[in-house]
């Protein structure tokens, strides 16, 4: 598969199955991550592999309360977006896949410390869907509960849970479909679309 296959059949994927996945191949995904461009080079990305089943309980027993709050208070738009896409506050996701990795950026680390870290959050993503592994990135409202429960240091800020594992649905593209290329470009000034 070439790299532009990866990133057109790499979906956003919430059910997986108990199968574990070996730790070796979880360290070559975020390999990926670690090869990702910053902002001066700072790299202040930080990664915390989350495995043990209690640990996934309280995280996922937080996130919840978290999102409840937030399912609440926003705006309509987003409440039928949710309903269209049958997001709840429920995140079995967070207990379901073997392996959550918890993604923290420096904050202390200029410029651009979370531009930098969602560049390496893509270069995850893509390198595991590129080894067969289904992975979702869920962005709690409020992450401060991971720096209590992970014993984060407050200069790091945790911007998202990527949950990996083996999928267990297969979403088809056309449920999230892309906008047309054509209505993106510009080509020398916005507004020309002829290239
Ligand atoms: C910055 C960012 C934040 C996201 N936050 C969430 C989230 O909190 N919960 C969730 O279920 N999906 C989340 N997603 C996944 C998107 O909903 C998903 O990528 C989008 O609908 C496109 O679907 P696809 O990834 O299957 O192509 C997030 C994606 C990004 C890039």
């Amino acid at each position: 598969m070439t790299l532009l296959d990866v990133m057109r059949n790499r979906r956003s994927i919430r059910k997986y199955k108990k199968q574990q996945i070996p730790v070796k191949e979880i360290l070559q995904v975020l390999e990926a991550g670690r090869l990702a461009p910053s902002g001066a080079n700072q790299q202040p990305w930080t990664y915390i592999l989350v495995t043990d089943s209690e640990l996934k309980q309280e995280i996922r027993k937080e996130a919840e309360m978290v999102e409840k709050n937030f399912h609440r208070k926003a705006p309509k738009s987003l409440k039928n977006w949710f309903k269209k896409q049958g997001i709840t506050p429920q995140k079995s996701f967070l207990t379901e896949a073997p392996a959550l990795i918890v993604v923290a950026g420096y904050t202390k680390a200029t410029p651009y410390w979370l531009e930098s870290t969602w560049m390496s959050i893509a270069y995850v993503l893509l390198q595991a869907a590129s080894q067969g592994f289904g992975t979702l990135t869920y962005t709690p409202s409020d992450t401060r509960f991971l720096n209590k429960l992970l014993k984060i240091p407050k200069d790091y800020k945790p911007v998202a849970i990527l949950p990996i594992g083996y999928p267990a649905e297969k979403p088809s593209p056309e449920t999230r479909p892309r906008k047309p290329l054509e209505t993106l470009v510009h080509r020398n000034k916005c507004g020309s679309i002829r290239f």
